[in-house]
């Protein structure tokens, strides 16, 4: 509210101004300013606004005197409690169909991975495997990393089936390899570079996908677990990148990391707890954009995707498990769906080929919106 003589200097102003006799726009707003002001009806409607229904679902009510509902939406659950399988009670997934093929519809070859040698960590399975298949799809040779060494490689084998189903009388097939490693382990890591390079005799892009989720509430998460996670999600990541980008600058040659961070990067998941996965993907996110200025000048551009709810392994167990989850998480996402690992595979072409040249330490959120509302 303005004072009485906070108004009355503003008119003074107002009316020193050279132009106040010329432009007839200034007129209205001196109108609105000498409208009287009363103290006394101020009063009144905050005494009105003290008895106004909703005034119990603000900060100035007591807890609980809005109802049951207050926060309800918003706030984590220590009863949901998932921890991540073995990797023997983890079912293999079926590549993706249809996606692929020589295609005559106009595009840009910017978007050709055409030559390229791609590596991707958490191949095997989940948003690993399909962005995998997008990178074939668009021309580039493939290594699958990942902990499951035997489904690695019996993917990599179907995914040159798949391809040559596609693309009936092309001659030339794409090299698809399989290699294990543990992600978290700098020996196994720099193995498995050693193995990738033997067969490839370079690399030019790294996909990070290997990571996985448990939730517990934070005061009974089980340490030990959460070494792990971090393990995988943060110190593979960094392992990873840190492996290829001193390949490429060995070699002097460009090249491009994406990083598969998370939504939960950025926001709190509710209701399930998680809090060093979320943690551990602000740092993945955080890595891709500190690692995008440390290597600009090396021509090694980083990027991090943030996919929101995907249907993937990972996420049907925590569904069939809670089945309840589901109706909570669409109703969070303005899509209304969530997404599938096919609508990962443009995201990814984008970010390792040539359209995205001038794209670097930058975030790519695949969420449906979640994040912005
Ligand atoms: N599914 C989602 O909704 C979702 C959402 C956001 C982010 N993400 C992230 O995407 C990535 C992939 O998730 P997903 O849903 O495809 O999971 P997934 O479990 O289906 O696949 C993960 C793959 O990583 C491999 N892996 C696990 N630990 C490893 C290790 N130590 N070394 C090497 N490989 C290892 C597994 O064997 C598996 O093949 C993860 O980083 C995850 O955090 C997933």
């Amino acid at each position: 509210m303005f004072k009485r003589s906070i108004t009355g200097s503003t008119l003074r102003v107002l009316s020193a101004t050279p132009h106040s006799t010329t432009f007839p726009m200034i007129r209205p707003i001196t109108n609105v300013l000498t409208r009287p002001l009363s103290s006394t009806a101020t009063r009144a409607k905050n005494k009105a606004e003290d008895e106004y229904p909703n005034i119990a679902a603000t900060t100035k009510a007591p807890q609980g005197a809005s109802g049951g509902q207050e926060g309800r939406f918003a706030r984590t659950d220590e009863s949901v409690q998932i921890s991540y399988p073995p990797d023997s009670e983890m079912p293999a997934q079926p590549v993706a169909q249809g996606r692929g093929g020589m295609h005559f519809k106009r595009t840009l070859d910017l978007f050709s991975l055409e030559g390229k040698v791609s590596m991707v960590t958490g191949g095997a399975r989940g948003l690993g495997l399909v962005m995998a298949q997008g990178l074939v799809n668009s021309g580039s040779d493939l290594a699958i990393v990942d902990l499951n060494g035997a489904e690695a490689e019996e993917q990599a084998g179907k995914l040159v089936q798949q391809f040559r189903k596609e693309n009936p009388g092309l001659e030339q097939m794409p090299t698809i390899t399989a290699h294990y490693a543990d992600v978290a382990d700098p020996d196994s890591v720099n193995n498995a570079l050693s193995e990738v390079l033997a067969k490839h005799g370079r690399i030019d892009n790294l996909v990070t996908s290997a990571g996985f989720t448990e939730n517990f509430d934070a005061i009974s998460y089980p340490f030990d677990r959460m070494k792990k996670l971090w393990g995988v999600n943060v110190d593979g990541t960094y392992l990873f990148a840190t492996g290829v980008a001193k390949h490429l600058m060995e070699r002097k040659a460009p090249g491009s990391i994406v990083m598969i961070g998370s939504m939960s990067g950025a926001i709190v998941n509710v209701p399930q707890p998680q809090a060093p996965y979320n943690a551990s993907k602000a740092a993945v996110r955080q890595l891709a954009a500190s690692l995008a200025v440390e290597w600009a000048a090396h021509n090694i551009r980083v990027n991090c995707i943030s996919p929101g709810y995907m249907l993937t392994a990972l996420t049907r167990k925590i569904l069939d498990e809670n089945p309840e989850l589901r109706d909570k998480w669409i109703s969070l996402i303005p899509v209304g769906k969530m997404g599938v690992p096919e609508d990962l595979m443009g995201a990814v072409t984008f970010l390792l080929s040539d359209a995205s040249k001038y794209v670097t330490g930058a975030e790519l959120r695949v969420d449906g919106g979640y994040t912005v509302t």
